[in-house]
């Protein structure tokens, strides 16, 4: 086992680190910056009809189903085809209105949860087109699905997952863009800038990466914390619920995700001087929103972890702690917040003596009800 974690304590920081690889791999023979081309090779005869769609419905089970709520703002974003995110346990005994016009996209990570499964049946049987997007080659979704695109992401060992929710994300991305190109709905210029900032994805992964120390010490002022909060706009929405999913699954605190702007309609009751929120404050659309939610969480003493981009000096100004990451394109920030948080939570359930690879009560695939 020593081997197989490759000198790392646990898989989960093993698998946190091989994430600029992962995403590379998730590239290879699908993006070509110098040509300005992207394509999938598992769904080519179903291009056509993904540009044509009137609506795509995307089913998920726990971090994939965050990937899925990524791919709703950039598939609605890049192509302008509305998207529906769903539970796959909702979905599948909702009696769900679907039609052979409908596209049904699973996203699976193991490609064996049986509510996924279950739903894509459901979808198939009432004449949608059912595609998938799953990390293990020759799983039960990848079979049962008309066709699909793999993460390539390798083998995921710990419960928590990272590398394979990057890879997620990532052929998303891919998959959001070649629909777009299709269908016309994105200009040449912004195409081109997009793929070649999501060329540049992995090494910017990396070298937040490098960050692992101060990462590490913010982790040990807050891992004795009972409760937090994550915030996040847009398509850093999800990437909130991802941050605070990662720190329940493995240190057991609890914490909740939030849209920035719905904090007002809540949890901005629980913010006290013993409260961290976890803020995703990148530069972008909803750069000044997320900075007045900010000034809102401070006015009620709560400590504030931004993650921000480089040489930010407004919101270090205003944050207890701050991680910078590089600046990228808006549509491409998940693939970057989202590793501090992954990072965080690692350090800070190894503190509390967690058993971070294999949680309590936790399965890596729900392959039951
Ligand atoms: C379990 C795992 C999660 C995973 C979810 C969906 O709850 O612990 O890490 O996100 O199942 O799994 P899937 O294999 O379908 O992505």
């Amino acid at each position: 086992e020593a081997i197989e974690k490759g000198g790392y304590e646990h898989f989960m920081l093993k698998e946190i680190h091989e994430q600029p690889r992962s995403i590379r791999d998730c590239f290879r023979g699908r993006l070509n910056v110098e040509k300005g081309w992207v394509g999938l090779g598992g769904i080519k005869d179903y291009e056509k009809q993904l540009a044509n769609a009137k609506r795509i419905i995307m089913v998920a089970c726990g971090t994939s189903w965050h990937a899925g709520l990524v791919g709703e703002y950039l598939f609605e974003e890049l192509t302008r085809i509305p998207v529906e995110v769903e539970y796959a346990s909702e979905f599948r005994y909702r009696n769900p209105i679907i039609s052979e016009e409908d596209i049904v996209i699973a996203i699976s990570q193991s490609g064996e949860t049986a509510d996924t499964l279950a739903a894509l049946n459901l979808a198939k049987d009432k004449g949608a087109t059912i595609l998938g997007i799953c990390n293990v080659v020759g799983s039960s979704i990848s079979r049962v699905t008309d066709a699909g695109s793999y993460t390539h992401a390798g083998p995921e060992i710990g419960v928590a997952s990272t590398k394979a929710f990057t890879a997620q994300v990532t052929v998303l991305t891919l998959m959001a863009l070649t629909i777009a190109r299709n269908k016309g709905t994105l200009k040449e210029s912004d195409f081109r800038r997009i793929i070649t900032e999501l060329d540049l994805i992995p090494e910017k992964v990396s070298r937040i990466l490098d960050k692992n120390e101060k990462l590490e010490e913010i982790s040990k002022v807050y891992k004795d914390a009972s409760n937090a909060l994550y915030l996040g706009r847009g398509i850093s929405f999800p990437v909130a619920l991802e941050g605070a999913l990662k720190l329940k699954e493995i240190s057991y605190i609890h914490a909740e995700g939030y849209p920035a702007a719905e904090m007002k309609h809540g949890p901005i009751a629980l913010i006290d001087e013993e409260m961290p929120v976890f803020v995703i404050a990148t530069k972008g659309t909803s750069y000044e929103k997320v900075v007045s939610n900010i000034q809102e969480v401070k006015a009620r003493k709560g400590k504030i972890i931004a993650v921000i981009t480089e040489g930010d000096e407004q919101v270090k100004g205003m944050a207890d702690h701050y991680i910078e990451i590089p600046e990228t394109d808006d549509h491409l920030v998940p693939l970057l917040a989202t590793i501090p948080l992954q990072l965080i939570s690692y350090h800070v359930a190894v503190m509390r003596g967690a058993n971070v690879d294999q949680p309590r009560n936790l399965a890596k695939s729900v392959t039951v009800e």
